[in-house]
């Protein structure tokens, strides 16, 4: 895949900024806030639909254009897939809804048509390293979902529709347990969402199975070199609802879960819910599945997010998203 011109609208600093991109290493060179990083950003954005800066897409849009009663930013990436030519269309759209109110709507376009972002995800695909990512390392387990979430979904086809769809049976469910646990009622209400939720979650931790261990098996080779053999690394895949709970605490990371396949999964994680029904009915939330999972970094057996140095850290990322452009 090229992309071969940028094209950018009301997006962070610029106006309107129109770049032709060469096949080859391209470095940008200037002045502080000059809207490098804005480059950079607008990329990542056509390729995730998110900012790998700001949970706020509004700030994505150029302030002075936002004081319109409707402000839009355009992204639009030119490339080349498999020969052929696309054109990928991101809208950032500001409405003003009243007094003071603001609504932020986004469209995406593929080759003029719109989409869903959940069917067009994969299409552009970029792979983004800042230094100051070291949070996938160092901050809370969500940091590292949304990690495994951004890397698989434009690889696995279905994944990002999956997981919305997962999410949406989830907070069906917390719904309804939180329901049971305040009136009381009968627990059989949970039956169709139990199910719901296994099957689509055993879909998800199938796949992060599979794709952290090849992930892993890249991001060591290049730690190696990195490190001068010195390291080794290992990420350590810990699903919430586990279909193979390691026997001793010692084998975490040598637990071997990719034989597993999703309906096996789904019968294991829809029995374990039958046992702990009581227990989340009382507490009003889903206690297991995806939206817990956890994902650990070690080096030379040792966890990186607690004990990790600043350089272990980096050279830890760093490995992370070369292996990351490789799987993809
Ligand atoms: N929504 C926005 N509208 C206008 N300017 C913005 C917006 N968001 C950020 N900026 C400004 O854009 C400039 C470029 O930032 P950045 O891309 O981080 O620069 P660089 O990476 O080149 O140092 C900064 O001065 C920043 O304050
Ligand atoms: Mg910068």
């Amino acid at each position: 895949m090229h992309l071969k011109h940028l094209s950018l609208t009301n997006f962070r600093n610029f106006a309107r900024l129109d770049i032709d991109l060469p096949r080859r290493v391209i470095l940008l060179v200037g002045d502080n806030a000059q809207g490098k990083t804005s480059i950079l950003e607008a990329i990542y954005f056509l390729a995730s639909f998110t900012s790998f800066q700001t949970n706020t897409d509004r700030q994505m849009v150029n302030f002075v254009e936002a004081k319109n009663s409707l402000a839009v930013a355009r992204l639009v990436a030119e490339y080349e897939r498999n020969k052929k030519r696309h054109k990928l269309e991101a809208r950032l759209i500001l409405e003003s809804t009243g007094i003071n109110g603001q609504r932020l709507r986004k469209e995406v376009l593929l080759d003029g048509v719109k989409k869903q972002i959940n069917e067009i995800i994969g299409h552009f695909n970029a792979v983004i390293f800042v230094p100051q990512m070291s949070g996938i390392i160092e901050d809370g387990p969500e940091e590292r979902r949304r990690y495994l979430n951004l890397a698989l979904a434009p690889t696995i086809r279905e994944y990002a529709g999956v997981l919305s769809d997962y999410n949406q049976a989830l907070s069906q469910r917390n719904a309804l347990l939180k329901a049971l646990s305040e009136n009381g009622g009968s627990g059989d209400q949970l039956e169709v969402w139990d199910e719901t939720l296994t099957r689509l979650g055993a879909q998800i931790i199938q796949w992060r199975i599979e794709a952290v261990q090849q992930i892993e098996r890249l991001a060591t080779r290049v730690h190696q070199e990195l490190t001068r053999g010195r390291e080794v690394l290992r990420l350590n895949y810990q699903p919430a609802y586990d279909p193979l709970p390691p026997i001793s605490m010692k084998l975490t990371t040598d637990t071997d879960r990719s034989s597993l396949k999703a309906d096996e999964i789904q019968k294991g994680f829809l029995a374990r819910l039958k046992e702990i029904r009581s227990e989340e009915i009382a507490r009003g939330v889903t206690t297991i599945g995806p939206h817990r999972d956890e994902l650990r970094f070690l080096a030379n057996g040792i966890d990186l997010g607690d004990y990790g140095s600043r350089g272990q850290i980096r050279t830890t990322l760093l490995a992370l998203k070369l292996a990351e452009v490789n799987w993809m």
